[in-house]
């Protein structure tokens, strides 16, 4: 997690850096910093977010030495800034980054954990450095100024050396007060890109912060350490000082993608995105004809996938709830077995995974420090491994043998919606394209489907159109304390994530459940105050739902029912009913999930709560 920014260039770095870290903040946000150099290091942090930081800065007074308490000299065109998300030590203004080194030359950001940070802070405090901080961080900037004082190397030299007595993740940004026209990076675990421009150089944990400047960049590899001075080309080594040759990447992202678009939360303008990145995500897929899906990113590896015996999905979060979606599709449509799996709990409990697996990594970010992790486990045991991923050149589709990116755009609300659709988008085109070449589904029924996944992005669009009705139930239960949501089938992950979506930014408790299941135990928590969530479109096991909400009722729970369009039943057992327009069984999902994204925008939204960055979360989880 944490955000990480910096500047070498002539332009003014400070405005570059602020403006990179506030769209870095949804990485974590609950610290901030910046560091310049002119001259001297004028470093100013404190708790908080970037905002908080800015203000902090332009509070300042014009006494101090500029060391977090002086004159707010924010000049300079070398910098670095960051937004933390806590690890080592509370977060507070002594634990923000950045982190000078002990006798204040060398200043660090970083993002990720030094796993034996202790063991190497005892060997420094013997040694005489003294800290100020609880933080790994600190401890990797006093380690690369010991090694440059006792071994007389220069800086790339030091850090170089330091990085090979590390264990952990990391991806840092080092600036020496002597050295005005230098900046050290460095990656292991955790992502760092650099932005190329004419004759400047921008470094940032994604490529948000620098899309607006050049759509030249580098995406930094694992333990290469680059070396950028103010007036040379890019220099990467890697930490066995092996020169390495940068691959200038072209962005294909827009500025427009970054911004709120007039929307007053990142989250509903996502939410409102959803006919455009569901229509993205299929398109291309969908042969012209609508007689066959077409995913390029796996075609070579395709058969493995037609001869797998079991399928397995690894991933965390929402990414794991449409893994959930996948599963029902893979068995139902292409009859293959399949495990879903919490990526954080497979790679640590000896799983059995043989050569004729297909491990599917799903992940928004593509930087999930579990996923990648479970993902090497898999490689290791000689599965093949496909990615479902949305950030184009992050960590998992360059670990993955293949993969297809879902082309939601860049999601920014740390509650994911937009990616989340995305995902089942692809995920059903993978099934449907499998149930194809397996000839485990009839010509005219893939034909069927297909032609009906067209016709969704609309769908959806007319669900967005009842956001007002959705707006007045969620003032009815702004003040809740409890929510169950409850469904079947293809309804049961649409139901979790549901769940997941309104504790994640309404701070409300709330848990999905398999609706059937809810008598063992469940059950026990409806009286009068309950809201119940149940997500009961017609198709499936809609009947077997019918009777969960008689349950439910028998013992006075409150009723919110998504149905199908016009279904009278429901309507007359529910206290609440939001319509949804009918579609296939196994596209419900798509549309259903809609109207539990909005209603829990809404209720967040009346509370007070910041719906982008909700308390204690990070969007992209690069530790693990
Ligand atoms: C974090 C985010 C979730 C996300 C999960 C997995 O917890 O807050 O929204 O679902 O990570 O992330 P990934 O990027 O792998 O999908």
């Amino acid at each position: 997690m944490c955000g990480i920014v910096a500047y070498l260039g002539d332009r003014d770095a400070y405005p570059v850096l602020i403006k990179g870290l506030h769209r870095l903040e949804y990485r974590g946000y609950d610290s901030a910093g910046v560091a310049l150099l002119n001259g001297e290091i004028n470093l100013y942090k404190c708790k908080g977010k970037v905002s908080d930081l800015e203000e902090h800065i332009k509070g300042l007074n014009n006494s101090g030495n500029g060391k977090n308490i002086g004159s707010a000299n924010t000049s300079g065109t070398l910098g670095m800034g960051h937004t933390r998300w806590a690890t080592h030590g509370l977060p507070n203004d002594v634990n923000a980054h950045p982190h000078f080194s002990g006798s204040d030359s060398l200043v660090i950001i970083h993002n990720g954990i030094i796993e034996n940070y202790s063991t190497l802070r005892k060997g420094l405090e013997k040694r005489g450095f003294k800290f100020r901080s609880e933080t790994d961080t600190e401890v990797l900037v006093n380690l690369i100024e010991d090694i440059q004082q006792n071994e007389k190397v220069n800086l790339p030299e030091a850090v170089r050396i330091a990085l090979n007595e590390v264990v952990g993740a990391y991806a840092i940004v080092i600036i020496s007060k002597n050295e005005p026209d230098l900046l050290i990076a460095a990656k292991k675990g955790s992502p760092l890109v650099i932005g190329i421009g004419e004759g400047e150089y921008f470094l940032a944990s994604d490529a948000t912060p620098i899309v607006e400047y050049t759509k030249n960049v580098v995406y930094l590899k694992d333990e290469e350490i680059a070396i950028i001075h103010r007036k040379k080309e890019l220099k990467i080594i890697n930490i066995k000082n092996q020169k390495q040759t940068p691959y200038i990447h072209e962005l294909e992202m827009e500025l427009e993608e970054l911004e709120k678009g007039g929307y007053p939360h990142f989250m509903l303008k996502e939410i409102y995105e959803q006919p455009r990145s569901i229509r993205d995500s299929m398109r291309g897929r969908l042969a012209w004809n609508k007689k066959s899906v077409i995913l390029g990113g796996i075609r070579n590896h395709e058969q493995k996938l037609v001869d797998a015996k079991r399928i397995i999905i690894i991933a965390c979060g929402t990414s794991w709830h449409a893994g959930l979606v996948g599963e029902y599709l893979f068995e139902e449509l292409a009859r293959i077995p399949v495990e879903v799996e919490y990526a954080s709990e497979f790679r640590y409990r000896n799983p059995v995974i043989y050569e004729d697996d297909v491990v599917i990594a799903i992940s928004q970010s593509g930087e999930t420090a579990d996923t990648l992790a479970a993902i090497e486990l898999a490689k290791s045991k000689g599965a093949t491994i496909i990615g479902i991923c949305n950030v184009v050149g992050s960590s998992i589709p360059r670990t993955t043998h293949a993969g297809s990116y879902t082309h939601a755009g860049p999601e920014i609300g740390v509650a994911s919606t937009k990616a989340f659709t995305a995902q089942v988008t692809l995920l059903t085109l993978m099934a449907l394209s499998l149930a194809q070449k397996r000839k485990t589904i009839d010509q005219s029924r893939l034909e069927k489907i297909i032609s009906e996944l067209d016709k969704i992005p609309e769908k959806v669009q007319e669900v967005l159109e009842t956001n007002d009705k959705i707006k007045t139930i969620a003032k009815k239960f702004k003040n809740a304390r409890n929510f169950l949501y409850l469904g079947r089938g293809y309804s049961f992950p649409v139901a979790l994530e549901g769940a997941l979506k309104l504790k994640e930014i309404s701070y409300i408790h709330a848990e999905g459940y398999p609706a059937a299941e809810m008598k063992h135990g469940p059950i026990a928590l409806i009286d009068e105050e309950m809201p119940v969530v149940i997500i009961a479109p017609k198709g499936g096991s809609y009947e077997k739902v019918v009777s969960n909400i008689q349950e439910v009722k028998a013992r006075k729970g409150i009723i919110i029912a998504v149905v199908t369009r016009g279904d009278q039943l429901v309507k007359e057992m529910a206290d609440y009913i939001i319509e949804i327009p009918e579609t296939e069984d196994i596209l419900m999902p798509l549309v259903s999930s809609i109207p539990l994204q909005l209603l829990s925008y809404h209720i967040a939204v009346m509370r007070g709560c910041n719906v982008d960055q909700p308390r204690n979360l990070a969007k992209s989880v690069t530790v693990e």
